[in-house]
């Protein structure tokens, strides 16, 4: 059975999760920043993002970004989410989804969890509605914004 897991970005494990990004295709790198660019974003914003590797049982295969509303300490942004190519389609990213949720929802006042997406990238949209998050209506930097509301 496959174990996937949020791992921790270290020393060791960094350059192959950066590079995670090369393998996506031209279209799909039009829906995410390259890997390399958010853990730059990370390194410069450690008070307020936090970033996690995805890995199948000891194999790296993704990886997330989040972060504070720095306007509503009470929301928090899922702001880039990544799987390769040769791991999507099996569950992993809702997986993936899943296990950043139940680690945001445990945050203090967290209220709500924010989510944008291109409006071209039919497979996140699917997959955030899976997960529960609505439509808030919002459109930011052309991106429209979902949000899961945490009771
Ligand atoms: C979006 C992404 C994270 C989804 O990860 P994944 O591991 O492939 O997703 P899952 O296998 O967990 O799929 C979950 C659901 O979404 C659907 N889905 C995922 N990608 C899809 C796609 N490209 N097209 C259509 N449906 C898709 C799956 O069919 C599944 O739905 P189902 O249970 O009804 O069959 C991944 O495709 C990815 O990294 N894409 C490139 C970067 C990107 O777009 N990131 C999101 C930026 S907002």
């Amino acid at each position: 059975m496959t174990n996937i897991s949020l791992r921790d970005i270290n020393k060791q494990n960094w350059r192959t999760i950066a590079r995670l990004s090369d393998q996506l295709s031209e279209e799909q790198r039009k829906f995410v920043a390259h890997n390399a660019i958010s853990m730059l974003d990370y390194h410069y914003d450690q008070d307020t993002l936090g970033q996690k590797a995805i890995y199948i049982d000891d194999t790296p295969v993704g990886y997330v970004l989040y972060g504070i509303d720095e306007q509503d300490a009470t929301t928090w942004w899922i702001i880039r989410l990544m799987i390769a190519p040769a791991y999507q389609g099996r569950g992993v990213g809702r997986s993936a989804m899943q296990q950043i949720i139940a680690m945001l929802r445990l945050m203090p006042n967290c209220r709500a969890i924010d989510i944008s997406f291109v409006p071209a990238n039919k497979g996140a949209k699917h997959l955030y509605e899976q997960l529960g998050f609505k439509d808030t209506g919002k459109v930011e930097d052309g991106e429209i914004v979902f949000r899961l509301d945490i009771t």
